[in-house]
């Protein structure tokens, strides 16, 4: 033993041998978080139970033809009940955090009038209590775009700035009655998906656009989105601004915001199409991150938009102050961004002056950006790598979470279990997209944590439960959940690099 022990003691003076084991341990700090990712719609279901109020999403999934299976997320996968049983789960497969929502419409039914919904508080007590049981970090998004319905009805939602008051009161109940064990806070999750899909193609609620080319409320899709996304803005300093002097320096969490960060590849070496790549982020993710981090936004959109794009007030520019302590990254695909100023497109996705002028394609030359999934979103995980590096970039390294990442696969009713559960595909894709994590992380970022979107298969918005992500199957006329490969490799995953931090 006395040799053994002289041994060791000799390698690990030995410079060089210590760096040629550094180089093959995990880059991954000790305290990194490796989670699963939910929200309360698309998971709790219980949607008229203990007192809860109606939300959008439960009004528009119940209005004909927005779903395309005509479904909705009244059970959902029953979250609500079935908690206990999810935990478990969730401890076999050894992550240390849990990336969930908290429905809005189950704390203040009404929005901010009438009284705090005890048995909706009591619901996520349970959740938060049994996690921490676990070992398992909440991980808690105030709204994962569904807010009551009240709040549309009363005065139109996000288009009001009523909304910034009433989402500060929300989220300092959220603060109040669960911030003792709440350490992880992110106010909006996605909020530029949510607002171009609210506001400029109604593909959800409150379903308002121009041209009604399906059925949409009819409103203004130039400035609407514009609009909606001010008030969340301001609605996440407020927010901020709450937590920081009241309750932050006792509870000691941190708070931050969720943007997807789908990444764009120029389609050419042109100098067009460099710029056409880099307004398309500008008018995704920067159009949120640089208002909360600069007070500002992006330089492309203010010049492309003029009068359309609001401007922060001197008062507005003071809250904006506040910043937040993270950013949260939600990254799944790539595209392709084509100029389209200086040439011209005659139709397709991104080319009107409000979405920035450059057309979003998957191919290039007929050829694919990556191998699609079978609901055809390319993988690409250099994409996340370079997601990840334009965010440290820009907002000087400022601590990141990939609070979203994952596979999606058309739902196959003809398929076996076994074909289900044997998900090859999505265990390459995290496989990929892993590896491109650890290459960002060796070169800098600092990336604390990595949520695996989807811990179950769930109700995908439009899509209802014809999009499976979950690395657990669910057969939704039981509600049985059996795992996946994926699930045991994501296991292994995480014992590995938990061990090796
Ligand atoms: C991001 C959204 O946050 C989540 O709700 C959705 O299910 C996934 N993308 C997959 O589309």
């Amino acid at each position: 033993l006395v040799l053994l022990l002289l041994l060791v003691a000799q390698i690990s003076s030995n410079d060089d041998v210590a760096i040629a084991l550094s180089t093959l341990h995990s880059p991954l700090p000790s305290d990194f978080l490796f989670g699963t990712a939910s929200s309360s719609y698309q998971y709790e279901g219980a949607y008229l139970s203990d007192g809860k109020g109606l939300n959008n999403w439960d009004v528009f999934s119940h209005t004909p033809g927005k779903i395309i299976d005509a479904c909705n997320g009244d059970v959902a996968v029953d979250h609500y009940h079935r908690y206990l049983e999810d935990i478990e789960l969730m401890d076999a497969l050894k992550v240390n955090s849990y990336r969930f929502s908290i429905s809005w419409a189950r704390i203040l039914p009404k929005g901010r009038l009438g009284e705090v919904n005890l048995a909706g508080i009591n619901f996520y007590n349970r959740l938060i209590d049994a996690l921490l049981l676990k070992g398992i970090q909440p991980f808690v998004t105030l709204t994962h775009f569904d807010i009551p319905q009240e709040l549309e009805d009363r005065y139109g939602g996000w288009l009001s700035p009523q909304s910034q008051e009433d989402f500060a009161y929300y989220a300092e109940v959220c603060f109040k009655w669960f911030g003792d064990r709440v350490k992880y806070w992110t106010t909006f999750n996605e909020p530029n998906m949510q607002v171009s899909n609210g506001y400029r193609n109604a593909k959800f609620p409150p379903s308002r656009c121009s041209k009604p080319f399906g059925d949409c409320i009819e409103g203004d899709s130039e400035s609407e989105p514009f609009i909606a996304a001010h008030n969340v803005i301001l609605s996440h300093a407020a927010a901020v601004d709450i937590y920081r002097t009241k309750y932050q320096r006792e509870q000691k969490g941190i708070i931050g915001i969720v943007i997807n960060a789908n990444w764009y590849e120029p389609i050419s070496n042109s100098t067009a199409d460099k710029m056409a790549s880099e307004r398309a982020l500008s008018f995704s993710l920067n159009w949120f991150l640089d208002p909360i981090i600069f007070g500002k936004y992006p330089s492309e959109m203010e010049e492309i938009l003029g009068s359309i794009l609001p401007k922060f007030s001197s008062i507005e520019m003071v809250k904006l102050q506040k910043g937040l302590d993270f950013i949260g990254i939600n990254y799944y695909y790539a595209s392709y961004a084509k100029d389209c100023i200086f040439s011209t497109c005659k139709s397709g996705e991104g080319i009107t002056r409000t979405e920035g002028l450059y057309l979003k394609t998957k191919e290039k030359n007929g050829v694919p950006i990556g191998k699609p999934t079978s609901i055809g979103w390319p993988i690409y995980p250099q994409g996340m790598e370079k997601a990840i590096r334009h965010v440290k970039d820009r907002y000087n390294n400022i601590p990141m979470f990939l609070t979203e990442n994952g596979c999606g696969e058309t739902d196959n009713p003809n398929a076996t279990l076994e074909e289900y559960t044997n998900d090859v595909e999505r265990v390459q894709y995290m496989e990929g997209h892993s590896n491109a994590l650890f290459s960002a992380i060796r070169d800098g970022a600092d990336v604390r944590g990595y949520f695996a979107w989807s811990f179950l298969d769930n109700f995908e918005w439009e899509y209802g439960y014809t999009r499976r992500f979950g690395l657990y199957y669910v057969d939704y006329s039981t509600l049985k959940r059996i795992p996946k490969l994926s699930a045991s490799w994501y296991k292994q995953f995480i014992t590995k690099h938990k061990t090796e931090a």
